[in-house]
């Protein structure tokens, strides 16, 4: 399917069949934030509060995420976050590459296609393996730049699901990989994007934002 705009594909997205994941999940969820940030998040696939919501990274995680962008001076109103694959699997399980490539190669490609961000930072494992290469290993391939093939540099870095399953210096020292991975990312975005404003002086809460689209997906 090819979309004239990235709302057209937005509403298509939300009522997507095209494989079975959707049948465990309350739907599928699309993304959040602003479609014409040059600094683009791409993570996972939705957990089970960003199931509620019908949007990416709201639950603990996208919790935890927010505290690091803001150490680094990004709000989340500010970029664009989406996920590799839209629908939660079953039992919360990790999409396989194959189920994460049929679903990104449907959405996540034609939406990066409208956002064009300047930058892409690839949250952890599933990210990196779509976006980089198939054999990609987070914790070998995290903090270094690489090409994607939308003609963007992209640099991954953990998922903070991973860091909410540390504890003592090693998540000490994720943290701080974490830190400066997002970092370089926003500053090699700011140097593509002199004049974006990243940050906010209020922030969005996100929760309530998207109470409403929440409320509608009980009902159906
Ligand atoms: N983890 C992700 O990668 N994305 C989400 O939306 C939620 C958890």
């Amino acid at each position: 399917m090819s979309f004239s705009n990235h709302d057209e594909l937005e509403q298509s997205l939300l009522t997507c069949e095209l494989c079975q994941l959707h049948k465990d999940a309350i739907g599928p969820t699309s993304y959040n934030g602003n479609v014409l940030s040059p600094l683009a998040i791409v993570g996972e696939g939705p957990g089970g509060v960003e199931d509620e919501y019908g949007v990416p990274l709201v639950g603990p995680s996208g919790q935890l995420l927010d505290k690091a962008l803001a150490s680094v001076g990004v709000s989340r109103d500010k970029i664009y976050t989406t996920n590799v694959i839209k629908c939660r699997p079953k039992n919360n399980r990790t999409p396989t590459i194959e189920e994460g490539a049929f679903c990104a190669q449907n959405w996540l490609d034609q939406e990066l296609s409208f956002v064009r961000p300047k930058i892409i930072i690839a949250l952890g494992s599933v990210a990196l393996k779509y976006l980089y290469r198939a054999d990609g290993r987070i914790t070998k391939d995290r903090g270094q730049w690489f090409d994607t093939k939308y003609g963007v540099a992209a640099i991954a870095t953990y998922h903070p699901a991973y860091l909410l399953r540390l504890t003592g210096k090693a998540l000490i020292k994720a943290k701080w990989e974490v830190f400066y991975d997002l970092k370089a990312a926003v500053e090699k975005c700011q140097a593509l994007a002199p004049d974006y404003q990243f940050d906010s002086v209020e922030k969005p809460d996100l929760l309530s934002m998207y109470a409403s689209r929440r409320d509608m997906r009980r009902q159906n």
